[in-house]
């Protein structure tokens, strides 16, 4: 049986047309390919169109509600989808009994998810703000999630040198709130903090929209290898994930 079907098109990046066009477009090619029937409601299949830049991926609904969607109780202004941050913890690879830490953790979405998807993970999140703290507790406490939560400095964290085997952090945007301005002050020693507590050959998965800022940061530092970057629509915004690796330490390091 033919499906009655309807096309769903996202779009971020500079581009002559808009998503509607695209939904059309390619609803258009499947009616003429299979003769499927279009029904915008009541449909039996959705296509979903995403394009990122020059990237377009494509897949179907498999549930009539967002996955996204996560029991929470304190929300923050920056806070993240919870679907996005279990991406971001997958992309790390984490093993039983590693430290996951998430330095900026606002109220606690990628700790938690990674406390409730990776059993035997031990999750860590911190943020400089007690209000993100305490709204992370509750959070957590809410799904009886197993996470450490702190309130602390990402310029000066309380760990010891090389403790941790995965960063997981999705850092301010400077969009919603701070600015670009407080980005220049923040990320560069964030940076320097996140390589001095990562073990050698550690991950570290971080998510900005501060592209320039970051691979600038990034070309001046050995210690970090950039292994893989993907562009990610965080609510219309082309964010980018960077995967990245700690190098063992140069004789400079060592010695200094
Ligand atoms: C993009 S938000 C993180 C949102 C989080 N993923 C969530 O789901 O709520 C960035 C966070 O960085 C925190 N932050 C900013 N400067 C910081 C610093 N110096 N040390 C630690 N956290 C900081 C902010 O308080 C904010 O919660």
């Amino acid at each position: 049986e033919r499906p009655a079907f309807r096309v769903t098109a996202q779009r971020s990046g500079d581009h002559a047309y808009q998503s509607p066009d695209i939904a059309a477009a390619l609803g258009t090619g499947l009616v003429c390919r299979f003769g499927w029937p279009v029904k915008l409601k009541g449909f039996n299949l959705e296509v979903m169109a995403h394009l990122q830049g020059d990237e377009l991926t494509l897949g179907i609904t498999l549930s009539p509600e967002g996955l996204y969607r996560r029991e929470r109780v304190a929300w923050g202004r920056t806070a993240l989808k919870g679907s996005i941050a279990y991406a971001m913890v997958r992309l790390a690879r984490p093993r039983p009994g590693e430290l996951l830490v998430d330095p900026m953790c606002g109220v606690g979405t990628i700790p938690i998810e990674a406390a409730l998807a990776w059993p035997g993970l031990r999750c860590w999140g911190g943020d400089l703000s007690w209000s993100a703290v305490s709204r992370a507790a509750l959070n957590a406490r809410h799904v009886n999630a197993p996470v450490h939560l702190f309130r602390w400095n990402v310029r000066r964290l309380p760990l010891p040198e090389g403790s941790v085997d995965a960063l997981v952090c999705d850092m301010p945007f400077g969009r919603r709130v701070g600015s670009h301005e407080l980005n220049r002050r923040i990320y560069p020693p964030a940076l320097r903090e996140m390589a001095r507590v990562l073990r050698v050959d550690g991950r570290a998965v971080l998510l900005t929209l501060e592209k320039r800022l970051m691979e600038q940061i990034l070309r001046g530092d050995p210690r970090w290898r950039l292994d893989a970057v993907h562009l990610v629509n965080v609510g219309g915004l082309e964010a980018r994930l960077y995967l990245l690796r700690r190098l063992p330490p140069r004789d400079e390091e060592v010695s200094s």
